[in-house]
């Protein structure tokens, strides 16, 4: 009875939804479809306080006002609940919430508890139903909200006004709305958000006309997202920006003094979205807009539907880097229509998102591009299973929380080579065919790794034992790498691989860098000796300009093989890129390379973070604090 109900087609879900004892739960008229009550084993989430088996959020609507002085989000979120008749409570998450009243759909006061927080996870808010299907909260968020980061006027391009945004993956948005924060509870949703003038907001869903004057100096913004998605995808930024379109459906918003270079690097995007829709079906979001933030953003993107938002340190000139707009693209199916049902099976959303990056690239940017980009995850693959060992527990793409979390190289790039090795022995007709299928089968569903096994089993392998053959348990259950993995082509890199050796035996410096592709410099320069001397470091910079690059990926690189070697000339530069971009992949491992240089690195590393940790979001600051020894 589970598995069916993970697989009842929509029509059904929509109209009734089975509970955990075999019954039914009526659903009010007005509610949109939603996604089945989590009742598998294996997709038990305990990253959540919710009980959705027992009364579960089906809609989300929010009226917020947006307080840039105090920094802090204030209003009310009006909750449609689908329960048990005999359900007498609902459990919310919720984290450094203020919650000042709770009522139900007639103002009458609902009486309401805050359990115990944990670190990261929050606390259990429980309110008592008394029948009511609709509850309404006033609240407020914390200034110190980990989802929210609110920038200073001087920590934007303009300089003038300040920023705000949200980053809700993968449990922060309970530190904002006060909802049922967990990948497999699908939610509606709707907001009415007022911001101060000249102040846009945008957000990941349908904005409704145009913004309306209060007359106060503010504007009110109103949001639509009629698809259920999981609470994690809701997002919120607030800004002095522009729009400009780069195609019928896509187009790009960013600081009035970014847009220009925004719009250059994300000029492709519509041929991305035709490419990706070419590839696995109808892109269903309708709109596909990105929003480039200011560089204090913690990731290089993030796949909030209808609105990506993206770091403005991917933009080299070049698009060179847009690998991160089909990655985020590509979401809008494998993360975003089918996802993860508990973060422990992150690859879901990751591992496929990166092999469907990777094929969007090979479609709209050639086929010895998309290789070259597949040869270094797989290098990143082989390095960090060399580093942790190829039987850590934590290598295996299910996560059941017995091994320690180990970065992008698994669920990313582990995740995409399963798929790429299953697609390279099928044929890719058959691959295709089978992804595409998935998508549509369970689309605005949750997911587990058994489901994915069992649906490749069904209607992917042939037989049995094509499923054994293929070692599809093997790949998604047991740590390291299958021996039947489709490893890269060794050509993709062979004239860099030439020029690494070259230069390892005799110091000889490539010729003709600037030809070279960002993912060829990067190869290069994770491929040839660490240890370099002061003078072998400025020979470097200076036949191939690397302190100059518009890169950021390639300038990473130099700065780190530059402060790995105690390399002087390289710190202002270093300490310039640390004060100005959040972005974590960039700045952990900078401070951490500092931190190994004993005398010479750390009192730089603190002389540096003590002047912009202040800057960083919480994500950064989280992680720098940890690999600096300070506590929290
Ligand atoms: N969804 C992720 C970002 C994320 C992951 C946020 C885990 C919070 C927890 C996003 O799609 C992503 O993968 N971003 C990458 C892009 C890259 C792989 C192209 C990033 O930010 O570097
Ligand atoms: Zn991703």
């Amino acid at each position: 009875m589970y598995r069916a109900a993970l697989l009842a087609p929509l029509a059904l879900i929509a109209s009734a939804c089975t509970t955990m004892d075999g019954g039914e739960v009526e659903m009010a008229e007005s509610t949109p479809m939603v996604s089945p009550i989590l009742t598998t084993p294996d997709a038990v989430d305990d990253q959540t306080y919710a009980r959705p088996q027992v009364a579960r959020v089906t809609h989300v609507a929010l009226d917020l006002d947006l307080d840039f002085d105090a920094r802090m989000i204030g209003g009310t979120a009006v909750l449609s609940v689908l329960a048990q008749d005999n359900a007498g409570q609902i459990v919310l998450d919720s984290n450094a919430l203020q919650i000042d009243r709770v009522t139900d759909g007639d103002g009458n006061s609902l009486s309401f508890a805050m359990g115990d927080a944990e670190p990261g996870k929050g606390a259990p808010l429980t309110i008592q139903l008394n029948g009511a299907r609709t509850i309404r909260i006033d609240y407020r968020s914390a200034p110190d909200a980990t989802a929210l980061q609110w920038l200073s006027p001087e920590q934007t391009a303009g300089g003038e006004y300040p920023f705000l945004f949200s980053q809700g993956q993968a449990i922060l948005n309970r530190t904002w709305i006060p909802t049922q924060d967990s990948p497999g509870i699908r939610q509606t949703w709707e907001a009415r958000i007022t911001a101060p003038k000249p102040l846009d907001v945008v957000m990941s869903g349908v904005a409704q006309g145009e913004p309306e004057d209060l007359g106060n100096g503010r504007r009110a913004f109103r949001f639509v997202m009629d698809k259920p998605v999981p609470p994690y995808l809701i997002a919120i930024a607030a800004g002095d920006i522009d729009f400009r379109a780069t195609g019928p459906r896509t187009g790009v918003w960013a600081e009035p003094a970014t847009l220009d270079r925004a719009y250059n690097e994300v000029a492709d995007t519509e041929q991305l979205v035709e490419a990706a829709e070419g590839l696995y079906g109808e892109y269903r979001w309708g709109r596909y807009d990105m929003i480039v933030l200011p560089p204090a953003f913690p990731y290089g993107g993030m796949e909030n539907p209808v609105m990506t938002f993206l770091t403005p340190t991917f933009i080299a000139g070049d698009r060179s880097n847009n690998g991160l707009v089909a990655h985020e693209l590509a979401h809008s199916w494998s993360g975003n229509l089918v996802t993860n049902a508990v973060w422990g099976d992150g690859w879901l959303n990751e591992g496929v998102t990166s092999y469907f990056e990777n094929r969007i690239v090979e479609e709209v940017y050639g086929k010895s591009r998309a290789e070259q980009e597949a040869a270094l995850a797989y290098a990143n693959i082989i390095e960090t299973l060399e580093d942790v060992g190829y039987d850590a527990p934590g290598t295996a793409l299910h996560n059941d929380g017995s091994g320690e979390l180990i970065g992008s190289a698994i669920a990313y790039d582990k995740g995409h080579f399963f798929l790429r090795t299953i697609e390279r022995a099928v044929g890719r007709e058959r691959f295709d065919a089978w992804l595409r299928q998935w998508f549509d089968n369970h689309a605005f569903q949750p997911a587990t790794s058994r489901l994915i096994l069992e649906d490749m089993q069904a209607n992917l392998a042939r037989s049995p034992a094509e499923a054994k053959q293929l070692k599809l348990r093997e790949w998604i259950f047991e740590p390291g790498l299958p021996s039947n993995v489709a490893k890269p082509d060794p050509r993709a890199f062979a004239t860099v691989d030439t020029a690494v050796q070259a230069y390892a035996a005799n110091g000889t410096i490539p010729t003709g860098w600037d030809d070279w592709t960002a993912a060829e410099q990067m190869r290069f320069l994770d491929n040839i000796p660490k240890q370099r001397t002061a003078a072998q470091l400025a020979a470097l910079d200076d036949a191939l300009g690397l302190s100059e690059t518009g890169n950021n990926e390639v300038l990473f690189l130099w700065l780190e093989l530059a402060l790995a070697n105690r390399y002087d000339p390289a710190v202002p530069q270093a300490e310039m890129f640390l004060s100005e971009i959040g972005r974590a992949k960039f700045v952990r491992p900078l401070y951490g390379v500092l931190m190994e240089q004993g005398d010479w690195g750390q009192p730089i590393a603190r002389r540096i973070y003590a002047e912009t940790r202040d800057g960083y979001h919480a994500v950064t600051r989280a992680g720098v604090d940890r690999l600096m020894g300070i506590e929290d």
